[in-house]
């Protein structure tokens, strides 16, 4: 199978859509920050032994350590929270930044994996493979990868479930086991590589995968100020500053009793272009219009009884 057939996406880095996706994301700044410094650190690791003798002298145990922390990620959380799309334009701002070539891979594992015993567990073993061979590609020339890969493995709930529970078949365990030894391979081997798994459901994440990961972070909906920001960039100065409040506030949890309110992509990919479309093409529009189409479009439930949940 030709690695354009085995993965769902293969993106090469920079690139300017990604560009556009990753500055697009509202509220994720301190994120952001924390994994392009750690991702610059995992893709070149001389950058951290270089701080330490400038700053200290010497290299530092703890540089060492540092190092031999397997390189994934896990990003958790609600469905439409932005977990897939942090993940998809990641590797564009580490390769600006880094001056290298990143190519950016992504298996989906819901689409996949139906079928013959064994068959998600040679997806994963045949994806890592490749992994490999693309990272091993990027020489070094002054200690320094001059191309890496970030490889997402999205929706990875089909496999990354507790190895614990019972209902879990063997299937399943063998699916997770070649992950961690595909995971514990590039640790190992020191390749340019960074992991990103991406999950529904955090609670059922294996604890084996869970331990091996640098960063976990949970994603949430969005808080009210990130609503009303939403808001304001689809509508650049339609509404004054008490109208933005209000539809903020008429998107968050405690409307008409629910317990939760919308996700970025109920905003983004449904409300949004619903006000748009009642609007077109006879009317501008308005508060009132945009207030009669809220009322009709209610949140998507949360993933978990609980998961996604956010007061504010
Ligand atoms: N933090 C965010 N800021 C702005 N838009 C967002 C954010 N998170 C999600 N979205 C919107 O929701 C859509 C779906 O997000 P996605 O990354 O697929 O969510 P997930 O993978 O967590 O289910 C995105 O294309 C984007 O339009
Ligand atoms: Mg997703």
């Amino acid at each position: 199978m030709a690695s354009d057939e085995l993965f769902d996406e293969i993106r090469e880095m920079p690139n300017a859509d990604a560009d556009r996706e990753f500055k697009k994301l509202v509220g994720l700044d301190r994120l952001k920050d924390i994994l392009l410094k750690e991702a610059s650190l995992i893709l070149v690791p001389e950058l951290l032994e270089q701080w330490s003798s400038k700053k200290h002298g010497i290299v530092l145990p703890c540089v060492e350590q540092f190092h031999n922390r397997p390189p994934v990620m896990v990003f958790s959380g609600d469905v439409g929270t932005g977990k897939t799309t942090l993940a998809d334009s990641l590797g564009s701002p580490i390769a600006r930044e880094e001056d290298i070539k990143v190519t950016h891979i992504r298996l989906s594992l819901t689409t996949r994996g139906e079928g013959a015993v064994g068959q998600m567990t040679s997806l994963i073993s045949r994806a890592f493979d490749e992994v490999v061979k693309l990272a091993k590609r990027g020489t070094k020339s002054d200690g320094k990868p001059t191309s890496a890969v970030v490889f997402v493995i999205d929706e990875a709930d089909a496999l990354v479930e507790s190895r614990d529970t019972e209902q879990m078949h063997h299937e399943d365990r063998a699916g997770v086991d070649a992950m961690i030894s595909g995971i514990d391979r590039i640790t190992r081997e020191h390749l340019p590589v960074l992991v990103i798994l991406c999950t529904n459901r955090s609670r059922a994440l294996d604890p084996a995968v869970l331990r091996r990961a640098a960063i976990h972070h949970e994603f949430m909906r969005p808080d009210a100020e990130q609503r009303e920001a939403l808001f304001r960039r689809a509508f650049d100065r339609v509404f004054d500053d008490e109208q933005y409040r209000e539809l903020s506030r008429r998107t968050g949890s405690n409307a008409s009793g629910r317990n939760y309110g919308h996700s970025f992509s109920d905003i983004t990919q449904r409300l949004i272009p619903n006000i748009l479309l009642d609007a077109f093409p006879n009317r501008p529009v308005s508060f009132d219009l945009a207030l009669s189409i809220l009322d009709r479009t209610e949140p998507t439930r949360p993933f978990g009884p609980t998961d996604g949940e956010q007061k504010s």
